[in-house]
This record gives C-alpha cells, sequence and structure tokens, in this order.
C-alpha cells in the first residue's frame, strides 16, 4: 500500500521510512508530488497536520499520512509549539533562544509533540493521533545525532540527550514513532 507522505523535511521522511522498516510492514511512503506547498496558518499541531495532509490529498486523491511536530517548553507556557521551525533562523539560534529564555529557570519539563493526520482517497479523514515523548530541557547542547532540539532534549529516565541516542534508539521512544505505530496498527487492521 502507498501512502503520500506530506512532508518536505527528508530527515523526518527518513525517520519515517526506517520506524516503518524496523516493524515490518507493507506500507510504502513517497513522497508528494511538485507543487506540494502548503500554508501552515493552524493554530494547533493537530491543525496544521490537517492542513499539510488536505493539501496533499488536493494533489494526488489518495491515502496521504501528514504530521506536525514540535517542542513544547512547560515553563514558556507550551512555547516553541507550533511555532519550533521558526523560532530562529537556524536549529542552532533556535537552540540558543530557547536556552536564553530558560536563563535562571530550574522547572525545565518539555515534551515533543507529533499529531499524526492520515486522509483517505475520499478526502476525509480517517485516522489521527498524537504522540508525546516526554523530558526536559539540560542548560548546553549534547549530541550530535538527530536535528533541532535533539541536542538540548533529556530523555525522561535516561541521562542522554535525544542527541546522543542511535537512530535506532530514538526510533524506539520518539513522539513520530509513537504515533506513527498507531497510524500504521490502525493501516494493518483496515487493510487485512
Ligand atoms: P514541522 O516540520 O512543522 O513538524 O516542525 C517541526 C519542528 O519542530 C522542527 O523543525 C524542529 O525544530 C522541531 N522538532 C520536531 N521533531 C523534532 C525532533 O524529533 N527532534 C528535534 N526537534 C524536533
Amino acid at each position: 500500500m502507498k501512502v503520500v507522505l506530506a512532508s518536505s523535511n527528508k530527515h523526518k521522511v527518513q525517520e519515517i521510512n526506517d520506524i516503518v522498516k524496523s516493524i515490518g510492514l507493507g506500507v510504502e511512503f513517497v513522497l508528494p508530488p511538485e507543487g506540494f506547498d502548503p500554508e501552515e496558518n493552524g493554530t494547533t499541531f493537530e491543525e496544521n497536520s490537517y492542513i499539510k495532509a488536505y493539501e496533499a490529498w488536493k494533489l494526488t486523491k489518495t491515502w496521504v499520512l501528514a504530521d506536525d511536530s514540535g517542542l513544547c517548553i512547560d515553563a514558556l507556557g507550551g512555547k516553541p509549539g507550533i511555532f519550533s521551525a521558526r523560532y530562529a533562523e537556524t536549529p542552532a539560534l533556535r537552540i540558543e533562544r530557547v536556552l536564553k529564555e530558560l536563563n535562571g529557570i530550574e522547572e525545565r519539563k518539555a515534551h515533543f509533540t507529533c499529531a499524526m493526520t492520515l486522509i483517505n482517497p475520499q478526502g476525509e479523514v480517517e485516522y489521527k493521533y498524537q504522540g508525546i515523548c516526554e523530558g526536559s530541557i539540560i542548560k548546553e547542547a549534547r549530541g550530535t545525532n538527530g536535528f533541532g532540539y535533539d541536542p538540548i532534549f533529556l530523555v525522561k529516565d535516561d541521562s542522554r540527550t535525544m542527541a546522543e541516542l542511535s537512530e535506532d534508539e530514538k526510533n524506539q521512544i520518539s513522539h513520530r514513532s509513537v504515533a506513527l505505530r498507531h497510524v500504521l496498527e490502525y493501516l494493518q487492521k483496515i487493510t487485512k
């Protein structure tokens, strides 16, 4: 079964395909066609995920899966949240901004969120799920794996940051893998 993955972030597409491979399901994710350029103007992860999915569906009229993800920090009232990708110009500057905003704050609980929306060939929402990965924000970046905020995200019940986990280890626990496992379970059920 082919599903269009409504994302232009290659790292995420790679992560998702790795997770699918490790589970061993017959679902193949393919990139959206040229011209896919959704305006992410929703106010929640769920809304943005739907906007992306529906935009890709309009271009393909087939099964589409979209995700919208980001980092939410309790002490910052959930920020950067849906602005995670736009919080500053580069990943390093985004990390710098977060660390600055948390300067002097000891309560540093945070979580990554990933909202997934699956749209069927009729253009209806077939399934949606929001996966979460809990942790906290450390004071200095550590690790070189992953992407985005991984180097400052200390994984709950672990002494390592997300960027110090191997790809396989991240894929066991990440917000994206939690959401994706639910979507794949659902797809498996309806394609049986
Ligand atoms: P999206 O592409 O609109 O889902 O925005 C995701 C943004 O949230 C990325 O650009 C990252 O800054 C951040 N983000 C989402 N998932 C992760 C992750 O697994 N690790 C680190 N940062 C992430």
